[in-house]
């Protein structure tokens, strides 16, 4: 078997996922219709024009205008059961979704609607497709840490529903430092920590996430390469990182995806996972994100396998239910 086929078929995990990235542009318009809430878009193709980023903040000024017309309970049940659908298909038998509350508690819709339509999906999803998930409740770095601890507080009648907290939307000029605070408090909370860091802020944005906030993983993580210091810390520490390659190109962070580091940081001894990170706004699903850097990069069959093998090694499952995949 090679590699292409290989990934298609085997059981795979995803460990970095929006789910308002997961937001494709036809839901997107029936859902705008049933709330009769405009969208300055007259198309679904005018839409999927505007995806071209030429940055991080690009892509977040859309994301956030799209998440506009989720309002309903319903409308984050149909938005989370459109990507588990997409997990069925392509063998995705865990995923570890990041949901970003303030989002939509700046609009007035309340936490507790927001928890719950996902809740309803992810229970569907297990009973019809089998398919296992947790929550990663991601803090907005752009807002203050008082509003972070404010989003702390209204998620604690749901903290059975919850695992871990994250950190992400513009990286720049809003360090990890900025939420240690919080973060302390979250993990006595009992959530687990992660954090987006290095995507488009320096190597020291991942030191800081490390030592401040003291993450489980590192969401992306790529400019660590411009640290051998740091790397060979990462490496010693077997520290995870969600890489997403084709949220990289999208936004520009990597030119091409011939360019990309990902063979790089395996030969490093790094421990990457593959992952979608937007994939309605990115132009693929995790398969495809697979897909594109086997072709591209010339990735063998032995470091797929190891890919997906990282995949369920570095996600939050139990380790009795890890052992199934490994
Ligand atoms: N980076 C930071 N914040 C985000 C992203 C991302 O890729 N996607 C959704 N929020
Ligand atoms: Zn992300």
């Amino acid at each position: 078997m090679n590699a292409l086929e290989y990934i298609k078929k085997v059981p795979k995990a995803e460990l970095h996922l929006h789910i308002e990235g997961s937001f494709e542009p036809e839901l997107m318009f029936e859902i705008a219709q049933r709330n009769k809430i405009e969208i300055p878009y007259s198309s679904i193709g005018e839409l999927k024009k505007a995806y071209q980023f030429g940055n991080l903040q690009d892509f977040l000024d859309i994301y956030y205008a799209g998440a506009n017309v989720l309002i309903h309970e319903q409308d984050f049940y149909d938005l989370t059961m459109a990507y588990f659908k997409h997990c069925a298909e392509e063998n995705i038998v865990h995923t570890e979704i990041m949901f970003d509350p303030q989002t939509h508690t700046k609009r007035g819709v309340a936490f507790s609607t927001v928890i719950n339509g996902i809740q309803r999906a992810r229970e569907d999803a297990e009973r019809q497709y089998g398919i296992s998930s947790l929550l990663i409740m991601s803090y907005l770095r752009h807002l203050s840490e008082e509003d972070a601890f404010e989003t702390l507080q209204q998620s604690l009648p749901f903290r059975h529903l919850i695992k871990s907290v994250g950190l992400d939307s513009s990286e720049k000029g809003n360090p990890p430092s900025k939420f240690r605070k919080v973060f302390e408090a979250s993990v006595k909370e009992g959530y687990i920590p992660v954090a987006h860091a290095g995507e488009e802020g320096p190597a020291e944005y991942i030191c800081e996430a490390l030592d401040l906030l003291k993450v489980a993983r590192i969401d992306h993580g790529n400019n660590c390469l411009t640290d051998p210091k740091l790397v060979e810390r990462l490496v010693e520490e077997k520290m995870a990182l969600t890489v997403c390659p084709l949220s990289n190109t999208a936004l520009r962070n990597v030119d091409d995806i011939k360019n990309h580091p990902l063979k790089k940081m395996l030969d490093l001894g790094l421990q990457v996972t593959v992952n979608s990170d937007d994939p309605a706004y990115f132009g693929g699903y995790l398969t495809q994100n697979y897909i594109s850097c086997i072709e591209a990069l010339d990735l063998s069959l032995e470091q797929v396998k190891q890919l997906v093998r990282n995949s369920f090694q570095y996600s939050f499952l139990p380790e009795e239910m890890k052992e199934k995949f490994l």
